[in-house]
């Protein structure tokens, strides 16, 4: 296993500036190939939220990119907090109330206690999850935290949302889900780090059809609708650092739900959706969220009681 915090941590006045950014087409070049080795000099998403969380998983260039932003934007620790607490109250509420029993988990980020699944075990050990991620840290972490209960089961996936038949044809997948039942997709904080022309919104519609009647779908999105000049400095430092970050508004999320049926509170800021106490100010972290069902369709040609539109 890789050793966890390789160099000293920054302090605050060692903040970097823009400047001093990792950059250039190389750079980018790495960290949107993605599938090769594991490469610490250029920083990476998982490694950065890891270092927002108070994790030991992440590299100098990681912590150097993940101060420049939070110089801009001093809250986003406690915005990524509140995605991962998100995730947690998801996955607590689709595991109690909504009879879910498996979940696939995209973009899993590096293990951090709890995980979706030791949530979701918690509550009833036999739950089934599937992780996927594209990061070589995340795969090594995985393989060693990601264990599941005995009585349920918890597989790992390397691999990229952007290749979605993969994943779903996968053996792995098909050995660890039971799709004659419902699933709950979890997709969260990971799509902006697709670019509009990788089209995330085709491969959301591939998953939603994937998915049997009666799954969920769970989608965290950070958007510059709540604060544009904040999520602007955000944008500028990451294109600086030659990753991808792109956030999305309202519209757009919404529509990568389709006809599924929103759960209450329908699409919503982070710190809003159920939360466990009134948050004072609830649009204070940049998210979008929502969680939806998949409508049960009638077989065709068969009446849907009491509906009698088919004959
Ligand atoms: C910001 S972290 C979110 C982690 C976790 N979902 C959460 O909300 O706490 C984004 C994760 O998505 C992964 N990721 C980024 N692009 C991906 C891709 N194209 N396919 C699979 N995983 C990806 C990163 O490696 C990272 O672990």
């Amino acid at each position: 296993m890789i050793p966890a915090q390789h160099d000293a941590p920054i302090s605050a006045d060692e903040t970097p500036q823009r400047s001093e950014l990792p950059s250039g087409a190389a750079a980018a070049a790495q960290y949107r190939d993605g599938r090769g080795d594991l490469n610490v000099d250029v920083a990476h998403s998982a490694r950065i939220y890891d270092y927002w969380l108070g994790g030991k998983d992440n590299f100098a260039a990681d912590r150097t990119v993940a101060e420049a932003i939070k110089a801009a934007v001093p809250e986003v620790p406690m915005m990524v907090r509140a995605n991962r607490d998100w995730m947690l109250r998801v996955t607590r509420h689709l595991a109690r109330d909504a009879g879910i029993r498996q979940f696939l988990d995209i973009g899993t980020g590096i293990p951090t206690t709890p995980n979706l699944h030791q949530a979701a075990q918690h509550i009833a050990p036999h739950f089934r999850v599937a992780y996927v991620d594209n990061d070589p840290l995340v795969l090594t972490h995985a393989r060693a935290l990601l264990t599941s209960d005995p009585r349920g089961l918890c597989e790992y996936l390397d691999a990229d949302l952007r290749d979605i038949d993969q994943i779903l044809a996968s053996s792995a997948l098909g050995g660890t889900l039971d799709l004659s039942q419902p699933v709950a997709v979890i997709l969260a904080s990971v799509l902006m780090l697709l670019s509009d022309a990788d089209n995330p919104s085709a491969i959301v519609a591939r998953l939603r059809d994937w998915a049997p009647a009666g799954s969920y779908l769970a989608i965290s999105h950070p958007t510059a609708d709540l604060d544009p000049e904040a999520m602007a400095s955000v944008v500028d430092v990451t294109e600086a650092s030659g990753m991808t970050f792109v956030p999305r508004s309202r519209a757009q999320v919404t529509e990568m739900f389709g006809d599924w049926d929103l759960s209450e509170p329908g699409l919503v800021p982070v710190l809003a959706w159920r939360p466990d106490a009134q948050p004072d100010h609830p649009e204070a972290a940049y998210y979008w969220t929502g969680v939806a069902r998949k409508p049960a369709r009638p077989a065709a040609g068969r009446p849907c009681p009491p509906c009698t539109r088919f004959p």
